[in-house]
């Protein structure tokens, strides 16, 4: 069963409440896009946020954080709330080590790519992740145009997680909508993260109900 990630990023912050309230009663998990204004050109928000949600939130956060040196942060953002924590393998020196050090912290790992890195560069750490994040858009903003591409990056990777036997969930984020959703989950999509399309709808809890197929 697909699991449905509203971004948070696109959330009204002045009645955050409330979409927290809707997330919890129609989704499955909340995605929290931190920036950092360095691994890409925009900042969004930080611990206080995370945390405020944290508090009203009955559904697992999920950190997507977009920041260079994740290491020196995954601490205080499993202290202020996250259970699920991902950060982008060219964000760092030593991916393996980022993600062991998440689990330690007893979260799950997850670790992300941009459309423009290759699938297989994901391989020699496949063993230590929780869950693979493959970006359908360039990192940075929600509301941009899903990457056609996108669809045989997650044959690729269900591939190899196949033939491994693993069984890691494939979440896929950037212009996700009901329009694209039942061929993200036929390609092998596992978890939809959905910013613009859940909180720009007049009807966000029918259109994560669309989304489900
Ligand atoms: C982009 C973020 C996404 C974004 C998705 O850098 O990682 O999570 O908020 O927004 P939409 O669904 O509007 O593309
Ligand atoms: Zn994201």
């Amino acid at each position: 069963m697909v699991q449905i990630a509203p971004s948070m990023l696109s959330a009204d912050f002045l009645h955050l409440e409330k979409d927290v309230e809707m997330v919890n009663s129609h989704a499955d998990i909340f995605h929290l896009d931190i920036m950092d204004g360095v691994f890409v050109p925009n900042i969004s928000y930080g611990f206080p946020v995370v945390e405020a949600i944290a508090s009203k939130a009955t559904k697992p956060l999920d950190a997507h954080l977009m920041i260079v040196q994740p290491e020196k942060y995954v601490e205080r953002f499993a202290k202020v709330g996250a259970s699920m924590i991902s950060f982008h393998i060219n964000a760092t020196e030593d991916p393996a080590a980022v993600l062991q050090q998440i689990r330690s912290l007893g979260c799950k790992a997850g670790m992300v790519i941009n459309p423009d890195i290759e699938v297989k560069s994901l391989f020699p750490y496949l063993e230590q992740a929780d869950y693979v994040l493959l970006m359908s858009v360039f990192a940075g903003f929600g509301g941009q145009k899903f990457i056609e591409s996108t669809y045989g990056r997650i044959a690729e990777l269900k591939a190899e997680i196949n033939r491994r036997k693993l069984s890691i969930p494939i979440e896929i984020d950037g212009g996700v909508s009901p329009s694209n959703a039942a061929a993200l989950v036929n390609a092998g999509a596992d978890i939809l993260v959905a910013g613009s399309a859940v909180f720009k709808s007049s009807d966000p809890a029918a259109t994560i109900a669309s989304m489900r197929g």
